[in-house]
């Protein structure tokens, strides 16, 4: 189990200057949110909305321009351990081998000897051991999206934080990769936050669903999927979900027509 904790996003607004002219682009504005360990949270909303820059915001990369973000009601600070960030466009050290680039964390913390199975299984969740000894420059997108992955699992971060994990799966393996991560945050029961564009996605794995929207990038709604795991992708309940998030999006239709 990772240890307890409470996240709190208070009024949290960011603005980026641009570099061309004086104007200042609204990345955030007025966010609040409160989330707990054993919560996964799904971020969806259109490109811009600012679902990365809460991430990085929690992460501790960058600061808000006005609000506050605690843990345990204390600012968070500088990137840690505590936190593990798997950036959208996932990068792996092309200098080392699928086991290294996974080991890198626990090396560098010391903790590898006596972890050598950890990396190993991590590797075989994946299904990618008959790669260990591969370099990144050998692997497709997918695969390599999946190292990245179980790069930022390894180190059982309390808050998981995932932009976009997995993008660049095809269908099947991303639906398995779906239910690996829930395995993993249903053994750990830390505080998941994924940002997906993927609709189905989001109330597949998420306890509850975000849904943003843009200029400026704020959260609209926040859904709690009152519905037991593993789900019915399929179920009356789930296609309910679906249609409320999807009209909320601005991509409403289908349950219009169900009505009719
Ligand atoms: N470092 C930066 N400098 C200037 N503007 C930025 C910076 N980072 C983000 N922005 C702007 O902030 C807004 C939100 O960006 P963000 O990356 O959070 O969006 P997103 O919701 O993750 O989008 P996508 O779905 O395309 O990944 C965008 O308008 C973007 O151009
Ligand atoms: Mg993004």
């Amino acid at each position: 189990m990772s240890k307890n904790v409470v996240l709190k996003m208070d009024n949290v607004s960011k603005g980026f200057a641009k570099i061309e002219t004086d104007e200042v682009t609204n990345a955030l504005n007025q966010v609040s949110a409160t989330m707990k360990s054993g919560e996964f949270i799904s971020l969806v909303g259109p490109s811009g909305c600012g679902k990365s820059t809460i991430l990085r915001l929690i992460a501790g990369l960058i600061q808000p321009t006005t609000g506050t973000i605690t843990i345990d009601d204390k600012p968070v600070g500088e990137p840690g351990p505590d936190r593990g960030l798997m950036f959208q466009k996932a990068t792996l050290f092309p200098w080392l081998t699928v086991w290294d680039n996974v080991a890198f964390s626990l090396r560098m913390q010391g903790k590898l000897k006596g972890n050598e199975d950890k990396v190993e299984n991590m590797i075989n969740v994946i299904g990618l051991k008959d790669f260990r000894d591969d370099y990144p420059g050998q692997l497709s997108g997918g695969m390599a999206q999946r190292v990245a992955l179980v790069r930022c699992l390894i180190n059982e971060p309390d808050i998981l934080l995932l932009d976009e994990p997995l993008g660049a799966l095809d269908a099947f393996t991303r639906m398995n990769m779906q239910d690996e991560i829930l395995k993993i945050w249903q053994r750990r029961q830390q505080l998941a936050i994924m940002v997906t564009h993927d609709v189905d996605e989001a109330i597949y794995m998420g306890t509850r669903v975000l849904v943003m929207d843009a200029h400026p990038g704020r959260v609209i709604s926040d859904i709690t999927i009152d519905l037991p795991m593993p789900r019915d992708r399929s179920s009356r309940e789930f296609v309910a979900y679906r249609n409320d998030i999807l009209n909320k999006l601005h991509f409403g239709g289908t349950s219009k027509a169900e009505e009719a």
